[in-house]
């Protein structure tokens, strides 16, 4: 790190104490502990072995209309598991939540608090950043778990290093 920008960071931690609310440090365990899910699904099969791009099922909107990275349709999932091991446990339970045509009930991985302001399409499709540098080596994971952090800091230090707009507003439209 060199001594601009670790003056810069000193003086945002001051700009921030100097602020009415003080931050204090999300808990973040990282690594995390393997999150269990409802399906066995793996990233590695799907995404490592068979080579399904993330965009398959994370569509990026282009615009920032909806800024989620969002889930795949169970319709999506039973394009190939109407006839792939249709008699597997977990593949019955899939094609128990499409047949209700409800969603199956994912357990969150990445999740900010809903004041954040954070778009995928400005991070994933504008400044072409990589999932791997927000979410770690998906695609060799057989379940996924919390490898890079998303608390404040992590935010603010790669807006310093990419010149990208660090005021508090940027984040915190309410500031
Ligand atoms: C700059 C960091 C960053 C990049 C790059 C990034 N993500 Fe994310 N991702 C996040 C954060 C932060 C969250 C939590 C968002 C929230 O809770 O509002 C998240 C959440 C998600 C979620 C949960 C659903 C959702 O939309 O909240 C999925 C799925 C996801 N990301 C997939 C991807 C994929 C696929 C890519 C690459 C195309 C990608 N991400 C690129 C930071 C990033
Ligand atoms: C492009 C086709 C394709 C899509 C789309 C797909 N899968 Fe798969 N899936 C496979 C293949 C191939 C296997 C490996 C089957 C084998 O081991 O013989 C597999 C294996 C699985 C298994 C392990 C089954 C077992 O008992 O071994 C689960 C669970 C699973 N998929 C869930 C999902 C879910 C959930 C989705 C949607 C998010 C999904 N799949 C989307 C092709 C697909
Ligand atoms: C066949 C569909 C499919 C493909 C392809 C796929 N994913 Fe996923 N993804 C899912 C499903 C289903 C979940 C929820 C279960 C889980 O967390 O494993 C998920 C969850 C995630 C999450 C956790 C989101 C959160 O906050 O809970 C991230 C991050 C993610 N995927 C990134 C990626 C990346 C990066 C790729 C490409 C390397 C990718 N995915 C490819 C179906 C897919
Ligand atoms: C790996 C680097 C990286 C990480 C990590 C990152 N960002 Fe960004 N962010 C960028 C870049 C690059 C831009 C684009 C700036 C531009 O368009 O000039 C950006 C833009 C933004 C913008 C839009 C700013 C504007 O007014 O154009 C917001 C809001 C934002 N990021 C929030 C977040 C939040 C919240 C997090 C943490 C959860 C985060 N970012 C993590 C690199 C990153
Ligand atoms: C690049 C994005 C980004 C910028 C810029 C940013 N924050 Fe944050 N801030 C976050 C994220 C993400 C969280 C939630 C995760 C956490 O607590 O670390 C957060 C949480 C907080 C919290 C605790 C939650 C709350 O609202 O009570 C405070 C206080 C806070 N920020 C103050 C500030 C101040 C003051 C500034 C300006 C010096 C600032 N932030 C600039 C992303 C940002």
């Amino acid at each position: 790190m060199n001594i601009l920008r670790f003056l810069s960071s000193a003086l945002i931690a001051l700009a921030c104490l100097a602020q009415q609310r003080e931050y204090k440090a999300k808990d973040e365990k990282i690594p995390g502990d393997p999150v269990a899910q409802p399906v066995a699904y793996s990233h590695k099969k799907h995404a490592g072995e068979l080579g399904l791009q993330c965009t398959m099922c994370h569509p990026i909107p282009s615009s920032n209309d909806g800024m989620l990275a969002t889930f795949p349709k169970e319709s999506t999932c039973m394009g190939c598991h109407t006839s792939i091991k249709k008699d597997s446990p977990e593949i019955r339970k899939l094609a128990a939540h499409a047949a209700k045509k409800e969603p199956v009930p994912w357990k969150r991985v990445y999740h900010l608090p809903d004041i954040i302001w954070f778009s995928h399409t400005v991070h994933a499709k504008e400044a072409k950043i990589a999932c791997t540098e927000c979410h770690g080596d998906v695609s060799t994971r057989e379940v996924l778990f919390q490898e890079k952090s998303i608390a404040m800091p992590a935010c603010m230090s790669c807006h310093a290093a990419r010149k990208a707009p660090n005021g508090c507003d940027t984040c915190h439209s309410t500031q």
